[in-house]
């Protein structure tokens, strides 16, 4: 075993997919996933105890998938990691669980670590060691959250006050009759759309009590508004301008509050992060604002983005190398953990 270069696995299961990463370092080994997605997509919405039940039942194969993809045998593992919070209490439960009676039957320490710290940290990866100050923009179907990361603490800057991004992606899709999860439909109609087809709500733009939080809830709500408004007049409905025209609304308010938060607190580096940082528009948007402002951006791979096993294990390997002391093996899974509790 070597300090410089823990072997790490890590566990995640605060949603609908059951990731298993393995970490050498800061070198990605392997990174096994087993999704329950399709089990939820007739609810139109993630269903916590199916969830449970089904990283129950993935847990043992997705760990020996891990391994094995790694090339590497649990004897070998010199720490355990696991997302600890935020997330669906049931569905973390089980993570926990399992990552504690691996690392007591390995007999090797065990990091209970937090989800959104982990979604910054990954960018680790494939990009290098952060650099400090770093802004991370965490958008996800569960999170739209900013964050600071500075001398290794992580501060909440803001966060939605409803609604999360991808949730408004999802809950959008509905209405325009698309499919669970609606984000990658949204992104695909866009394509064939306008973005400046409809001018919908920027929440929170200019308001100073909020400049880093947002808000989504009134974007689901304008968009129902305008598609019946249009069924009224017998209008027909371009569903790819609707998509670019959401999509525009989101991808805008997302960069200009990370930007502004970048300047704001002197940071010149932005992690973007969470299934969202997937859209193409997003993508683009950031690129060319964080070029204009100086600002080098950093988006981990589709891959990384979403909720996945290498994350969690990304930043037990940074604790490990650091020197933070492991969580007692009585930790619990603590649904609402904030960014600030990286660690238990
Ligand atoms: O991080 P993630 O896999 O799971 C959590 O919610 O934690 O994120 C899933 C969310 C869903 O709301 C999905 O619609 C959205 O990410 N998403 C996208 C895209 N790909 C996934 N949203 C917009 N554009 C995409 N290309
Ligand atoms: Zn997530």
């Amino acid at each position: 075993m070597s300090i410089d270069q823990p072997l790490v696995l890590g566990i995640e299961t605060s949603c609908d997919e059951t990731g298993v990463g393995i970490v050498r370092g800061r070198e990605l080994l392997s990174n096994a996933l087993a999704s329950s997605v399709e089990l939820h997509a007739r609810f139109g919405g993630v269903v916590p105890e199916v969830a449970s039940r089904a990283h129950l039942e993935a847990m043992l194969p997705t760990i020996e998938l891990a391994c094995s993809q790694a090339g590497v045998s649990l004897s070998d593992i010199d720490a355990i990691a696991v997302t600890a919070g935020p997330g669906l209490v049931g569905a973390l439960i089980v993570g926990v669980a399992s990552a504690k009676a691996l690392a007591l039957g390995l007999g090797k320490p065990i990091y209970g670590v937090n989800h959104l710290a982990a979604h910054v940290m990954v960018d680790e990866l494939e990009h290098g060691p952060l650099p400090e100050p770093v802004i991370g923009l965490l958008v996800s179907g569960g999170h739209s959250s900013l964050i600071k990361v500075s001398n290794g603490d992580f501060t909440s800057l803001g966060q939605t006050l409803d609604d999360a991004a991808g949730e408004a992606f999802d809950k959008v899709a509905r209405l325009l009759g698309l499919p669970f999860p609606g984000g990658p439909m949204i992104d695909q109609a866009a394509q064939n759309g306008n973005s400046n087809a409809i001018n919908f709500p920027r929440a929170l733009r200019a308001d100073p009590a909020h400049a880093f939080n947002f808000s989504f809830s009134g974007l689901k709500t304008a968009v129902a508004r305008w598609v019946k408004e249009q069924q009224r007049l017998g209008n027909a409905i371009s569903v790819p301008d609707v998509a670019a025209s959401v999509q525009e609304a989101i991808a805008d308010i997302l960069t200009s509050k990370a930007i502004a938060a970048a300047v704001d607190q002197n940071a010149p580096h932005l992690v973007i992060a969470g299934g969202v940082a997937a859209n193409s528009r997003l993508r683009a948007l950031a690129a060319e604002r964080c070029a204009v402002a100086g600002i080098e951006l950093r988006i981990p791979s589709p891959t990384l983005c979403t909720d996945n096993g290498a994350m969690v294990a990304a930043l037990g390997s940074h604790l490990f190398r650091v020197g933070a002391a492991p969580s007692p093996v009585d930790f619990p899974a603590t649904s609402t953990l904030s960014v600030n509790e990286v660690l238990f």
